[in-house]
């Protein structure tokens, strides 16, 4: 890993079980992307973001622990990566209220994450509102390049893009960099059971590290409507796992036979998904091994990111 590549930055909140839409969606890009050796990956469980929705000590240990084993099960090798939990870094912090001086509340509330949250509840929290901000500190931080996301993402990588600029117009100097994000069009959007984006907040979702009986309930539950011959919602997860074109043979030779379709789904999903759960199974018994690689990411962040926090206080004059 030489300093010279261009850096990846990706993050995921540890609310909730992990599901296929985390994984096809961002986390399978970090394993290609690092594997490609062409970016210096900075990778983190976003344990300050999931605190505006889980308030809850022992759920915030267990899910962040979980997300540092799946992010290894999925296959990331944590001496080709920069691993390491949000909060362990204090810069993220210092870096979003920086950003937050500079910022606007209209801007802020033209957010859709902002938009969406509102409607659902008028009192929402000030992490939630400020939400792009921690997010531009995260990002701009480790001078990314790219951002690998899914397509709802997209939008807090533009507000960073806009407050890179502004930091940078406002104090006269090329202190950050702009980052792109960095999406794949066949996975932008991966749809749950009901067709919608496979979303935690519409229970729609086929978890990551689903039993074969959990993840043949959730394929048996998945909407189909009995107009044509090929049920879309079954078929748009379908080929995730499988190519297209075997699919069309599949889909051909039992057009109409929504069940076989769906018991191809679930054996597909399993093969697919074995070696992963059982690269996670593993894990649960090797104690130590998460807080080691924590610990390490911990020391490299904040050494990357403190370096960076220098120019930045030395920009806006307080150093
Ligand atoms: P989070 O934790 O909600 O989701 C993690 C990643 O999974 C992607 N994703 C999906 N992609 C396609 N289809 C879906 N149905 C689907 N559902 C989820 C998300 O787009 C995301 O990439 N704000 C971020 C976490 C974060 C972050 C960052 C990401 C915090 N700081 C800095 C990148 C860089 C989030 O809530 O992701």
């Amino acid at each position: 890993m030489t300093d010279s590549k261009p850096t990846l930055v990706s993050g995921v909140k540890p609310t909730g079980e992990l599901h296929i839409g985390n994984y096809f969606g961002a986390m399978r890009q970090f394993v290609e992307l690092t594997k490609a050796d062409e970016y210096k990956p900075f990778i983190f469980v976003a344990d300050y973001h999931a605190l505006n929705t889980m308030q809850d000590a022992e759920e915030m240990r267990q899910r962040t622990r979980e997300v540092v084993m799946a992010y290894l099960a999925v296959g990331l090798d944590p001496k080709d990566v920069v691993f390491f939990k949000q909060s362990d870094v204090p810069a993220h912090t210092e870096l979003c209220w920086i950003f937050d001086a500079i910022t606007t509340m209209p801007y802020l509330m033209r957010a859709h994450a902002f938009k969406d949250a509102e409607v659902r509840n008028k009192e929402i929290n000030v992490g939630t509102f400020n939400y792009p901000m921690l997010m531009a500190a995260d990002i701009l931080l480790y001078d990314a390049a790219i951002v690998p996301v899914g397509a709802d993402q997209k939008q807090h990588v533009e507000y960073t893009r806009d407050t890179a600029e502004k930091f940078n117009r406002i104090f006269k100097e090329e202190i950050f960099k702009l980052p792109e994000p960095y999406i794949l069009p066949d996975t932008a959007v991966v749809p749950g059971t009901d067709g919608r984006k496979m979303s935690k907040s519409y229970g729609n979702v086929i978890p990551l590290f689903a039993s074969h009986n959990e993840l043949a309930k959730c394929v048996m539950g998945i909407v189909t409507d009995s107009s044509g011959d090929r049920p879309e919602n079954v078929y748009a997860i379908h080929k995730l796992v499988r190519s297209e074109s075997e699919l069309t043979t599949i889909y051909g030779s039992n057009a109409g036979n929504y069940k076989a379709l769906k018991e191809m789904l679930i054996e597909d999903l399993d093969r697919y998904f074995t070696p992963i759960r059982a690269k996670y199974e593993e894990l649960k018994n090797d104690s130590g091994v998460v807080e080691e690689i924590l610990e390490k990411g911990k020391r490299e962040a904040r050494a990357v990111s403190e370096e960076k926090m220098e120019v930045v206080r030395r920009a806006i004059g307080v150093a």
